[in-house]
């Protein structure tokens, strides 16, 4: 398997990044996961800019953003992808320097770092008859908007679902649900989605605003506002996004059904027209 890091393709095995890399020691850095569907990927420019925007916000010299897709391209021909399902990783942080919060000296390369993989599609039936979700307390910090590599409140989250048999962990802040460990929350009130509005207590996903866009060609009205947890159980549905998860039908949460215990209509439209859409 080849991947890209710091401008040479080299094997896995001989990618070597320094012990002082900042992405190591403060998770200082962004990422974007990006869906291969039949050796295409799918939604790349605005997974990049959302990368660009990242960068911006935390001050990380822009080290080419530009030129990722076609790094992209290249690492999905050479590791043979271009058939069946594949997701590409991409991570950028401030580069290696001797530990210390402050920024390293001006000129330090950032760490650039792309790998395509062959993804293993999560098992049919769970956006057939939808999936279990835990909701979870939001120890993050407030800059949820930024794609940052510090993951570990997401990781701790979907670890507790996962030991409760869920699918995913749902945060809740201040008793407002707003998003999964991994994806975006929708419930579906009176035939109109619900989200949590884009702010910094959230990421904007790239399938969030894809949702929209099919909302939109559907006739389906979408509003941006606080879903209470307490609400969220009065939804006649509610299902995730993201670029792995897609659209993926919520049946229960804490154990309490939503709806009739099954897929409903309005996400069961979302996920034709996402399909149909790639
Ligand atoms: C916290 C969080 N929210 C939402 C999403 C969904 O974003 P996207 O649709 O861009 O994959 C992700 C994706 O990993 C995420 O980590």
């Amino acid at each position: 398997m080849l991947v890209y890091l710091n401008g040479e393709f080299v094997p896995q095995a001989e990618a070597r990044i320094s012990v002082d890399d900042r992405g190591f020691l403060f998770a200082d850095g962004v990422y974007e996961v990006v869906r291969v569907y039949d050796g295409r990927p799918f939604l790349m420019d605005a997974h990049l800019r959302r990368m660009r925007q990242g960068l911006h916000a935390l001050r990380i010299d822009d080290p080419g953003v530009d030129g990722l897709a076609a790094i992209a391209e290249r690492l999905l021909d050479e590791n043979r992808l271009r058939s069946g399902d594949a997701t590409i990783y991409i991570q950028i942080t401030r580069g290696a320097a001797p530990r210390a919060h402050v920024f390293p000296p001006a000129g330090t390369p950032p760490t650039v770092y792309v790998a395509a993989k062959p993804f293993q599609p999560h098992p049919p039936e769970y956006h057939r008859d939808g999936v279990a979700a835990l909701t979870v307390p939001d120890t993050r910090w407030s800059r949820c908007d930024i794609k940052s590599v510090s993951l570990l409140a997401n990781v701790l989250a979907k670890q507790a679902a996962k030991e409760a048999g869920a699918f995913e962990a749902l945060f809740v802040r201040d008793g407002i649900v707003l998003e999964g460990s991994h994806s975006n929350v929708f419930a579906v009130y009176d035939g109109a989605l619900v989200t949590y509005p884009a702010c910094n207590y959230i990421l904007n996903g790239i399938t969030r605003q894809k949702v929209f866009d099919l909302a939109g060609q559907l006739g389906i009205p979408v509003v941006e506002a606080p879903i209470p947890l307490d609400r969220l159980f009065t939804a006649s549905e509610v299902f995730l996004s993201g670029t792995t998860t897609e659209i993926m039908p919520v049946t229960r949460v804490d154990g309490r059904e939503i709806g009739d215990g099954r897929p409903g209509p309005v996400t069961q439209r979302l996920q034709r027209a996402y399909r149909e859409s790639i």
